[in-house]
């Protein structure tokens, strides 16, 4: 049995779709991807909207259904029409996977420039943010006319978030807070669940390792980790199956899971 039919008609929002170095696709690319052929209604956002269509017209062009939306998530009246849209659009989500992120700019830390402490705070941190919580309002409206529908959340964070490596110290820092706030949601929506009788939204942390995409190649560019072993690096669709299957796990709730093909593991 196909593993994935458990996507056919769930509405489903992913951040982060766009097409920005022809030698990689990125992880929304491929989560898209995988989602829109499993009959998923997807709904792919990235700031330029020539890129987000660029990156799924192959899909529309299969007759998938994707919609490509822009929406710079580090402001808040963006996210907003962003839900207010989906609200009026389809009345609720079933799943959001909230994977728009940026390394910035590499720096040690006595060099760090204030603009960049602001964007990747700004887009790491506050995005995340305001996405989870226009998309819990969302789930709750849709749980109280259907207290059985099945929600689910997953932030992607990043190794970076538990080891140390050099002039990354802004992306480590707004990253780890997006595990501590998956634990928060966690606790407050099971209470919700059981206060009002509807299935919990789950909100779940992923921590990918080494993901061949544009950002690992400006990685690789910059900070010299041509070394890495291939068993210590994946491909976005890899990595995307991992994070899929994880939107139907329903014990699964305010976890933190590091897929590094072991690279943190020594
Ligand atoms: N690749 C890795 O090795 C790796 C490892 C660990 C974690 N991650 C995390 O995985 C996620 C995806 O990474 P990736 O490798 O696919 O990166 P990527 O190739 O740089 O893609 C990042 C995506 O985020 C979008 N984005 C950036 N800022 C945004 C904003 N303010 N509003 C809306 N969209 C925005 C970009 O599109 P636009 O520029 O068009 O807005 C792009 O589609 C990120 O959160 C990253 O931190 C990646």
């Amino acid at each position: 049995m196909n593993e994935f039919t458990f996507l056919k008609d769930k509405l489903v929002l992913v951040t982060g779709v766009s097409s920005t170095d022809l030698r990689y696709k990125n992880i929304g690319q491929a989560l898209a991807e995988l989602l829109a052929r499993n009959g998923s209604q997807v709904i792919a956002v990235s700031r330029d909207l020539e890129k987000c269509e660029k990156a799924i017209s192959h899909l529309k062009e299969e007759g998938l259904s994707i919609d490509s939306k822009q929406c710079d998530i580090t402001d808040y009246s963006q996210v907003e029409s962003l839900f207010n849209w989906i609200k009026e659009t389809y009345g609720c989500l079933n799943y959001l996977i909230n994977n728009a992120g940026t390394e910035g700019k590499l720096e040690p830390l006595d060099e760090l420039s204030l603009d960049n402490i602001d964007t990747v705070i700004a887009t790491n941190g506050k995005g995340t943010l305001y996405c989870l919580k226009e998309a819990i309002k969302l789930m709750k409206d849709r749980l109280k006319e259907n207290n059985k529908e099945d929600c689910s959340i997953i932030n992607i964070s990043s190794i970076a978030a538990e080891i140390g490596m050099p002039n990354t110290s802004v992306y480590a820092y707004a990253k780890a807070g997006i595990a501590s706030i998956g634990r928060v949601a966690t606790i407050e929506l099971n209470e919700y669940a059981l206060k009002t009788n509807t299935s919990p939204i789950r909100v779940n942390t992923i921590l990918p390792g080494v993901i061949r995409t544009p950002m690992h190649g400006r990685f690789l560019d910059d900070n010299g980790l041509e070394g890495i072993p291939p068993s210590e690096s994946t491909s976005p669709e890899e990595l995307a199956k991992c994070i899929i299957t994880r939107l139907n796990e329903k014990f699964l709730m305010g976890s933190v899971s590091i897929i590094d093909g072991g690279y943190t593991a020594q």
